[in-house]
């Protein structure tokens, strides 16, 4: 990560919706869980934040979550069967999985919004600020591969340059804007963006503009792409958010409100947010990231 400011040591790692859209699988095997390749997705995502540097990774969970304790778990029984049996490269995998970082489990209590999640957080955060990672995304760098810093760096440099809170973001086409968190703002350098507005989830005619360098407005809006660095002030305002779009408490309610207290930076993603939010497009990200191997 840049040097000039701090590294983030602290990731966090929301895990704890219902996954709606992948029933009945999600009855008993948590989204987040759902495998590309011989991999769960948040295999990937803890990947790449200890790719990024954070040793301190806090995954918030609910109920009926605990294959994801598990998988981060040490095993011991099944490592002393993987020796016995001569397999100590796959013995070694299954330990790494568990010690590539130190790990930290919170639930909430109840599914009332990603916003809520995220200050289940506070305490194990404190005073410092920290990466959030949507563990439903994978996110690949421009050769299409997972579980690289690229994201996390680019919200770092951000950070170090103005001392605020920044996000990924991308430039989706307008029937795609009402599945995210839309931003306004001006374009300061090269993808990097000075937020003005955030909306969660506008119709289309309603999503704010992005001006961009050659004075230009894209069609279509820019969304947030399941990365975020925070300063530690977000939990106030998180701690201060009403139920908002769909009933539920909006992370991104708390960060315009965030954004209204110190600024916020928008970094253009580098790479490519692999959508596995539905069946297909998590096909899609197993074609992908299998074809890397062949
Ligand atoms: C969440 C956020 C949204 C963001 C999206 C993907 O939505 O609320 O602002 O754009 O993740 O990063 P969800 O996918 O949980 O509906």
């Amino acid at each position: 990560m840049n040097a000039a400011a701090a590294p983030v040591r602290k990731a966090v790692l929301p895990a704890a919706g219902f996954g709606t859209r992948f029933l009945p699988i999600t009855k008993s095997v948590p989204k987040e869980m759902l495998p590309v390749g011989d991999k769960p997705v948040i295999h990937y995502v803890v990947a790449e934040a200890v790719a990024a540097g954070c040793t301190d990774i806090l995954i918030i969970v609910s109920r009926d979550k605990s294959s994801i304790v598990d998988y981060f778990d040490r095993a011991p029984d099944l490592e002393r069967r993987l020796r016995a049996a001569g397999k100590d490269e796959l013995a070694d995998e299954i330990v790494r999985i568990a010690t590539q970082a130190r790990f930290h489990f919170v639930r909430q209590p109840e599914m009332k919004g990603l916003g809520d999640a995220v200050l289940q957080a506070r305490d194990h955060v404190g005073d410092e600020p920290f990466a959030l990672l949507l563990a439903d995304t994978i996110i690949v760098d421009s050769s299409g591969v997972p579980g690289q810093p690229a994201a996390l760096d680019t919200l770092h440099a951000a950070y170090g340059e103005t001392g605020a809170s920044a996000v990924v973001i991308e430039h989706v086409p307008a029937d795609r804007i009402s599945r995210y968190g839309v931003v306004g703002g001006t374009e300061r350098a090269p993808g990097r963006f000075t937020l003005e507005r955030m909306v969660e989830k506008p119709a289309p005619a309603e999503a704010p503009a992005v001006r961009r360098l050659d004075g230009t407005v894209d069609p279509g809006g820019w969304a947030f792409a399941a990365r975020y660095l925070f300063t530690p002030a977000v939990f106030a305002h998180l701690a201060r958010t009403r139920p908002g779009k769909n009933n539920e408490i909006q992370l991104t309610d708390a960060m315009a409100a965030l954004l209204a207290e110190e600024g916020f930076s928008g970094c253009r993603l580098p790479g490519e947010r692999l959508d596995i939010g539905n069946p297909r497009g998590l096909f899609e990200a197993n074609r992908r990231i299998l074809s890397l191997d062949a």
